[in-house]
């Protein structure tokens, strides 16, 4: 039967480029989207930008425009990016909308009514010079733990030691340079201990991989602490209702944007975001990086439990990208933006090599770029797209172009091939995208044998009959490694459609063949990578 799912991605900030790092969660989530839509079910892939909190408001001052002209930029950007990386989404939307702001504040009326607000006074570091108070981030100083110099104030990048800037020795503002003093403030806190057995419950539904629910276990024993979910003027935010100069900490509004974001969506194709958020029938998968767990599965499920709404059927979680084994850096050249890779290699070799290393587990993933190269030529030229281009030379050149019947040898390969389909699914459901690609690179060593030892371009030169066999076999073989490629590669996919003369395939095309069907002569479909690519990329400058 079909299932009707909604599917997320963590929302980009709009203070900067999308990078090869975020690009593994937009094409993980997008194959699985894609898989689903090839699949048959009713699958709606939402995303929007994150476009709050003061990074962004003291960016858009240093560029001289106004928040509202800086996060458009990025909304152009982002969109702009997306698209290279055929990122398919339904729907891209933006956090700073009337429609956020109104569900936004309704969650928080809904947790006043539920005795979940509780308001106090706390003491925070001020910059008086810029007359604003502080986010951890924006204060630098000495470690307390290690003396380290020029630490950030939640934490030390050389010892690890986690701490409140408070304690930094001689804490610094990072917006104006000067020593910040300590000054008193009105917060608002959302009592997080309150949703404690309702979390509980919810991730006891299979929402987290085990080794997630065991690492929220520890939150847990340690206690739920209250959450601080207002932030002081100036703040590039919304207002909090009944205050003057308090406003909603990012983090509140940001995750509403899935829920607006859908609300503007459904709008725009007549039907309610309701049917999807207050639905038992439909499931909510977000993907996310393991570095925002604890907004997703904690303040999150506690906010959409008091706002009303059902909560997310999973939450499913990956680790971060490392390049050649190490963290991605602006100074070793490993930082690279999705436009700059885009602009020098095939953005579908990244989703393949991506679709390759990924298990959803939360393990990092590591890109190099020599392994890159290597592996993409082995797999997607050297094993898929040769299938095609071999064959579809001889059938045009000595077969008058024409795909005739399969005997009984080409159909034990299919039936091979077509065995893996149940496996190769279940691969894709479970995000073992690892697993899915070397069963799909199996069936294409089985097509590349059975080609290699029937030989068709010697049999052509005898029985051109037998050659336009061997070759039906073939290309119906590679015909069913598209299909299961399709979510991964859907560009190249979409050129042996063209290349075979077939509609666009779903699943269950996999269970016939084509014969007696005249396809198109072979167009080149991909490059094979060589050295210098991969040099010009590391060499030409990114803007
Ligand atoms: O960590 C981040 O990049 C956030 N912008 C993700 C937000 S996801 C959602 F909750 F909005
Ligand atoms: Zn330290």
């Amino acid at each position: 039967m079909e299932k009707k799912l909604l599917v997320t991605s963590a929302l980009p900030y709009a203070n900067g480029d999308i990078h090869i790092g975020h690009l593994v969660e937009y094409i993980q989530t997008d194959i699985f989207v894609r898989f689903q839509k090839l699949i048959g079910n009713n699958c709606t892939y939402i995303c929007a930008d994150d476009t709050h909190g003061t990074p962004i408001m003291i960016n858009a001052k240093k560029q001289g425009v106004p928040p509202e002209e800086f996060i458009a930029q990025f909304h152009q950007a982002h969109q702009d990016d997306f698209k290279r990386f055929l990122i398919n989404f339904d729907y891209y939307g933006s956090t700073h909308t009337d429609e956020n702001r109104i569900l936004s504040e309704k969650i928080y009326h809904a947790a006043q009514d539920a005795d979940a607000i509780d308001v106090r006074d706390i003491e925070q570091l001020y910059d008086q010079k810029e007359s604003m108070f502080l986010p951890d981030r924006f204060v630098r100083g000495q470690c307390p733990k290690c003396n380290a110099a020029d630490q950030y104030g939640d934490s030390c990048e050389v010892c690890s030691a986690t701490y409140s800037p408070e304690d930094l020795v001689d804490p610094k503002s990072v917006v104006s340079g000067e020593s910040p003093i300590k000054k008193t403030s009105t917060h608002y806190f959302f009592k997080l201990a309150q949703f404690e057995s309702v979390i509980q419950q919810w991730l006891e539904s299979d929402t987290v991989r085990p080794e997630i629910k065991n690492k929220l276990q520890e939150w847990f024993d340690t206690g739920l602490r209250d959450w601080d979910i207002s932030r002081d003027a100036p703040y590039f935010g919304f207002k909090i209702p009944n205050t003057e100069d308090k406003f909603f900490y990012v983090w509140v509004d940001a995750p509403v944007g899935y829920i607006s974001a859908t609300q503007l969506w459904a709008a725009s194709v007549n039907q309610n975001f309701l049917d999807f958020w207050k639905n038992d029938d439909v499931e909510i998968h977000h993907f996310i990086g393991k570095d925002i767990l604890y907004f997703h599965t904690l303040f999150w499920p506690a906010m959409l439990h008091v706002g009303g709404y059902n909560l997310p059927t999973k939450v499913n979680i990956h680790g971060f990208l490392t390049v050649n084994g190490e963290k991605m850096s602006k100074s070793r050249g490993t930082f690279i933006t999705a436009r700059h890779f885009s602009d020098h290699l095939n953005p579908e070799f990244l989703r393949y090599y991506y679709a390759a290393k990924l298990s959803g587990s939360i393990d990092d993933i590591d890109l190099n770029l020599t392994a890159f190269m290597h592996k993409v030529n082995a797999d997607v030229l050297g094993k898929f797209i040769n299938i095609a281009s071999r064959l579809g030379g001889i059938l045009h050149k000595k077969c008058e172009g024409k795909l005739t019947t399969i005997d009984d040898q080409g159909q034990d390969l299919i039936t091979q091939i077509q065995g893996q389909s149940e496996a190769i699914k279940a691969h894709y459901n479970d995000l073992a995208f690892h697993k899915a690609m070397m069963a799909i690179m199996e069936c294409a060593d089985w097509a590349n044998k059975y080609i290699d030892d029937q030989a068709p371009w010697s049999v052509v030169k005898e029985d051109a009959d037998k050659a336009a066999q061997i070759i039906t076999a073939g290309l119906n073989a590679c015909r069913l490694i598209a299909l299961y490629l399709k979510p991964v590669l859907p560009g190249i996919v979409s050129g042996i459609e063209s290349f075979l003369a077939i509609e666009p395939m779903v699943w269950s095309d996999g269970d016939r063949v084509i014969e007696d069907h005249p396809i198109q002569p072979y167009t080149h479909l991909a490059q094979r990578l060589q050295t210098e690519d991969i040099e010009r990329l590391n060499l030409d400058d990114q803007d």
